[in-house]
């Protein structure tokens, strides 16, 4: 599945599994920029929570390969805590990054996909968007939203040649599932429920992302493609 000649954004693309998507985007032919907060160069460095910072950076990207092809909306984060006891701060970080952060980087994407043709927006939601987990308030209500919000874009974007699908990973060994793992309570819980009996990989996840991101998947739009392993929960 070649991508050859195509111009990639993955926004926390710096680790775990941004950084994997990225390296198999780039392994596959395309041109990749790696964005994050702390990325190196400072021009592929963003904020996804000032939407003036995202359309700075896909300003640069254009600026300096020519066209946009692939958005992956990957940057995320995650703030435990109960409802009954959650700092509000950490609350509001948790959307402002993970939904308000989706929202900008598909606006800022749009125009550059539409010079390009068309193209692919990938959004990166979690198999807790749609189960119950104490402390995970937050993280769940974001993802969720995110998958709503990538089925709306994908109905209004299709017009234009671009399709927004949704990866939905379980518990990987990669970025924040390593915590999940190495916490003996949380993986004596859920373990057991994985039908494949371990945890994913990122380059589990970031195959996924190749096929979506190819151009085997155009008649896929407004999808969320589970990568768990077989959840049984
Ligand atoms: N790992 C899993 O098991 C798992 C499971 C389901 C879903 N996911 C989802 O997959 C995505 C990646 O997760 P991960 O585990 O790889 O996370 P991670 O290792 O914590 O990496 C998060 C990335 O996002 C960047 N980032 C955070 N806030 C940002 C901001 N405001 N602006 C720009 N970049 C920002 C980080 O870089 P800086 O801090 O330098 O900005 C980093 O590159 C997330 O959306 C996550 O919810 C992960």
């Amino acid at each position: 599945m070649s991508l050859d000649g195509r111009v990639a954004v993955v926004t926390g693309g710096t680790r775990g599994i941004g950084r994997t998507i990225a390296a198999a985007f780039a392994a596959r032919g395309a041109k990749v920029v790696a964005a994050a907060r702390s990325a190196e160069p400072p021009d592929e460095r963003v904020d996804v929570t000032d939407p003036g910072s995202v359309r700075d950076l896909f300003d640069r990207v254009e600026a300096r390969f020519g066209r946009v092809d692939i958005v992956v909306a990957n940057a995320g984060v995650s703030r435990p805590g109960p409802v009954a006891g959650q700092a509000p701060e950490a609350f509001a970080d948790v959307l402002a990054t993970n939904v308000a952060g989706t929202f900008h980087t598909m606006q800022a994407a749009v125009p550059a996909l539409r010079r390009a043709g068309g193209g692919r927006i990938l959004t990166l939601s979690s198999a807790l968007a749609t189960r119950a987990t104490p402390g995970a308030a937050a993280y769940s209500a974001s993802k969720a939203a995110i998958e709503a919000l990538t089925r709306t874009a994908a109905v209004e974007l299709a017009p234009h040649g671009i399709t927004v699908n949704c990866l939905s990973p379980g518990i990987i060994a990669e970025g924040m599932g390593e915590q999940l793992i190495g916490n003996a309570a949380v993986w004596a819980r859920y373990g057991p429920r994985l039908a494949a009996g371990r945890p994913g990989t990122g380059e589990e996840v970031a195959a996924v992302a190749v096929f979506l991101a190819g151009a085997g998947a155009g008649y896929v739009n407004g999808s969320v493609v589970d990568v768990h392993g077989g959840l049984d929960w």
